[in-house]
């Protein structure tokens, strides 16, 4: 009987040492298995009547040193799964695969924008960004459009209810009157961003677009610096080309111009997109008009300027042949997908 006994504290024994709890709730199982009041330990101890007297002594201590045993294994693994916890590795297998994370595509627009960006960027242009809710004077007035001028009526504007001052900007060109009005000449940047017109949405045209303004701002500026600047623009944005400055009316502008880059007759497509004509009008631009450089606080005898400003979808379009612009903005990921190869 005797033998029997010891036998059954021996395998106790035995399966303490070879159980691995990691988890804290395995361990907690572990605790409440041999060490629980109602435990496997407590269990055996009590078999101790069925020990013959001459091996009770001999008996006790071996149990009391497989609790022992248990206590100090329980101990050990809670510091474990401690100190596990704080560094955060947890149970972590080092060598186990990463969890798949799907990669996300930049949107045509951002593309597009940060190409135009880039070229800007290489000839001394900074980026000058500004608020998309803005007050009309910064929008209208100070562009040279005051209250009641027609030239408001170019574009259709939202205004923002209950208050008539306040608007979403209908052009980059309400940045040129921040920057202005901030710092002194020379002034060199490029404006990014989303404006705002209430436009009838087609395949064409959409009530919010996407701009880039150009503002440039110093002694003895002139006409002929614009071009070339532009010219350097449509070379690196469409290839070797030609372009071409049609007299234009701006009313921040004088003289203004539209800008066409020649696309060529040859394929359908650019028959189509120029109308049979080979030219692609893409911007509008002229110097700054003197009433602007006043209205913003810059000296208009000492200093002259140049600006541009041009829409983003039309080129993007052109680039990556997409039919209509309301696919810029409904956000399809199978639309969106297709430029996750672009940077
Ligand atoms: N703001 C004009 C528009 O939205 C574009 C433009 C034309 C901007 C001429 C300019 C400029 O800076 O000089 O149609």
């Amino acid at each position: 009987m005797s033998q029997e006994v010891f036998e059954k504290a021996n395998a106790l024994a035995t399966e303490i040492r070879t159980t691995a709890p990691s988890s804290p709730e395995e361990i907690e199982q572990f605790r409440i298995k041999f060490l629980g009041s109602k435990g496997a330990l407590k269990g055996i101890f009590q078999e101790i009547r069925n020990v013959e007297n001459t091996r009770k002594k001999e008996f006790g201590l071996l149990v009391n040193a497989i609790k022992q045993e248990a206590e100090q294994k329980l101990n050990t693994l809670k510091e474990q799964a401690e100190t596990a916890s704080e560094s955060g590795k947890g149970d972590l297998d080092l060598t186990a695969p990463g969890e798949p994370t799907t990669l996300g595509s930049r949107h045509p627009i951002a593309i597009m924008m940060n190409e135009m960006i880039s070229i800007f960027e290489r000839i001394g242009f900074v980026v000058a960004e500004d608020r998309e809710i803005e007050d009309d004077w910064h929008n209208f007035t100070a562009m040279n459009s005051p209250e009641d001028h027609p030239a408001r009526d170019m574009q259709d504007t939202f205004y923002i209810m209950n208050d008539p001052t306040m608007l979403l900007r209908s052009h980059t060109s309400s940045v040129q009157a921040r920057v202005m009005t901030e710092q002194k000449p020379p002034i060199r940047i490029i404006a990014p961003g989303r404006v705002y017109r209430n436009e009838t949405i087609s395949a064409r045209s959409h009530c919010q677009f996407h701009q880039i303004e150009g503002l440039y701002i110093d002694e003895n500026v002139s006409f002929a610096d614009m071009k070339q600047t532009l010219y350097y623009f449509a070379r690196e944005m469409f290839g070797e080309t030609k372009i071409r400055l049609r007299p234009s009316y701006f009313p921040f502008t004088e003289p203004s111009a539209e800008m066409d880059v020649w696309m060529g007759t040859e394929t359908e497509e650019t028959k189509r997109l120029t109308k049979g004509t080979g030219w692609l009008e893409i911007l509008g631009c002229g110097m700054v008009d003197p009433a602007v450089l006043e209205n913003c606080g810059i000296d208009s005898k000492k200093y002259t300027g140049y600006a541009w400003g041009m829409g983003i979808e039309r080129p993007a379009m052109i680039k990556y042949g997409i039919p209509d612009i309301r696919y810029f903005f409904e956000n399809d990921i199978r639309f969106l997908q297709q430029f996750s190869s672009a940077i």
